[in-house]
């Protein structure tokens, strides 16, 4: 197992590429099963997750080629097995989303349950109420879902949200079967998520029917066959925003480039409200410097909530932000009431975090220092990283196979733009401070002068 090591107080500087969406990829590559032709996506994230994705259409027949520029092409001109095993599906929950083509090509499906992570419980019980308004018979037997339609799916009118709100992984599945149903079927409720209208897109590309993506509705009108397509993803918005906080976090000018700034607003805008300035393009956002001596941002509260309001995926890296604000923020996670398995570590490292239920109360501005932490779920990693970036001395980042699901090569484009991070062998023992450095964060915080905002993007 590796870890990460880092030397915290400096300024990142520098341009860092965003890479393809892990969270629209995986869907896309499972909808490979509703047709016998080829599926390509020429700029798949290079990433744990989709190579378990992969996994588990091999396991079903698939075939498999990741070309040297790291396009992937997939086809199940053959699916001989319907049946997605524990073995695979427990290593990535992404995988649930075989369940909706294999029911609609082969009519049958086999999915082992996808266990709970620490962020949570993830049930799939709208994703199987969502197969039984197409007329599948669903059962639970043995920590499987099995599902029948022998005769084929029929579109229907469904509500498919929950208590949390709508489901994204859902409505990929159920939006998929219902590409091959006999008539129409209408999703409200849906999730409008980018990556739900990516894979929209994606369906369309491939022959489907499809209206009102992006919206709480959507309208699928069932086709007898899908066809081959190539299509490239969108950009990696939580990537992005994580790219963008790190910059921001550090008083550094990071360019963010290949990203999507309007997957970003409800980002902008807090930045803007914690007094970070930022300047952005259309494909772009980069950080504007400030002296994290002098300055901090102003605490933001956030609470996450379903698209556009602010992701759950950001909620961990905001926070390791807000340990730098002079005051109080409170983050309330309305997704995934528990996802706060980044606290503890923070605290490690010198943060001032109060649990409250589904909420957390940060008060700063804390001067962090260098500690070994546990990676944990991939978002609470990748906050650990940010924070080491920012604390005084060393941190060690321990079970980095947590960031490698999410984030491509993360030490090598942290280096890039100015970072000092390594990836050793967990037992490796490394001191990589510098001699006599006077770590910039070490002088005291004079009062924070706010740096002024720059207007958020005018329509985009
Ligand atoms: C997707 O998970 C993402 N994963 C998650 O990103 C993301 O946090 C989540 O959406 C919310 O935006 C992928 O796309 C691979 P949900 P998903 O179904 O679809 C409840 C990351 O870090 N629910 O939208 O599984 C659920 O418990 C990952 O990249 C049910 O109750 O999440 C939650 O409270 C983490 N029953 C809420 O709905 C169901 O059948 C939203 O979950 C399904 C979900």
């Amino acid at each position: 197992m590796d870890k990460l090591v880092i030397q915290g107080g400096r300024p990142l500087r520098g341009s860092v590429k965003v890479a393809g969406s892990k969270n629209a990829v995986l869907p896309v590559l499972a909808a490979s099963l509703l047709t016998d032709e080829p599926l390509v996506i020429p700029n798949a994230p290079r990433v744990a997750d989709v190579r378990s994705m992969l996994k588990v259409l091999e396991s079903l027949g698939s075939r498999v080629v990741q070309h040297s520029d790291g396009a992937i092409e997939v086809c199940s001109a053959s699916v001989p097995r319907s049946e997605a095993t524990w073995e695979h599906v427990r290593r990535m929950r992404g995988s649930v989303t075989v369940l909706g083509p294999l029911l609609a090509r082969m009519h049958r499906a086999c999915v082992s349950l996808p266990g709970g992570c620490v962020i949570g419980v993830r049930p799939i019980d709208l994703h199987m109420k969502g197969m039984r308004a197409l007329g599948a018979k669903v059962d639970l037997d043995g920590g499987d879902v099995r599902a029948e339609a022998f005769s084929g799916l029929v579109g229907s009118e469904m509500y498919l949200g929950g208590a949390q709100g709508p489901t994204v992984l859902g409505t990929a599945n159920v939006m998929m079967a219902a590409t091959l149903a006999k008539g129409r079927t209408v999703i409200h409720g849906a999730a409008c998520e980018p990556e739900v209208v990516d894979l929209g897109d994606c369906l369309i590309k491939m022959g489907a029917k499809i209206h009102g993506l992006g919206s709480p509705r959507i309208e699928i009108e069932g086709v007898k066959r899908l066809h081959g397509a190539e299509h490239a993803v969108i950009p990696d918005r939580i990537e992005a925003g994580t790219f963008v906080i790190a910059g921001a976090l550090t008083g550094g000018a990071v360019r963010v480039e290949n990203c999507r700034p309007d997957h970003l607003m409800i980002l902008l805008e807090r930045l803007s409200e914690a007094g970070l300035a930022y300047d952005h393009g259309e494909d772009w956002i980069a950080t504007v410097p400030y002296d994290t001596r002098a300055y901090g941002p102003r605490p933001t509260d956030v609470t996450t909530l379903p698209y556009p309001a602010f992701p759950t995926d950001l909620q961990a890296q905001w926070m390791a932000l807000m340990t730098t604000a002079r005051g109080m923020s409170l983050i309330s996670e309305t997704i995934f009431p528990d996802r706060y398995m980044h606290v503890a570590e923070l605290m490690r490292m010198g943060a001032n975090i109060r649990r409250q239920g589904a909420s957390a109360i940060v008060m700063g501005p804390a001067q962090l220092t260098g500690a070994q932490v546990m990676a944990s779920d991939l978002r609470a990693s990748a906050a650990l990283v940010l924070a080491g970036l920012v604390a005084r001395g060393q941190t060690e980042v321990h079970r980095v196979y947590h960031i490698d699901r999410g984030y491509e090569r993360i030490e090598e484009r942290l280096k890039e733009i100015g970072a000092s991070i390594v990836r050793v062998d967990e037992n490796v023992s490394i001191d990589t401070s510098e001699p006599d450095e006077e770590p910039a964060s070490s002088a005291p915080l004079r009062d924070k002068v706010i740096v002024p905002a720059t207007p958020l993007p005018s329509g985009a």
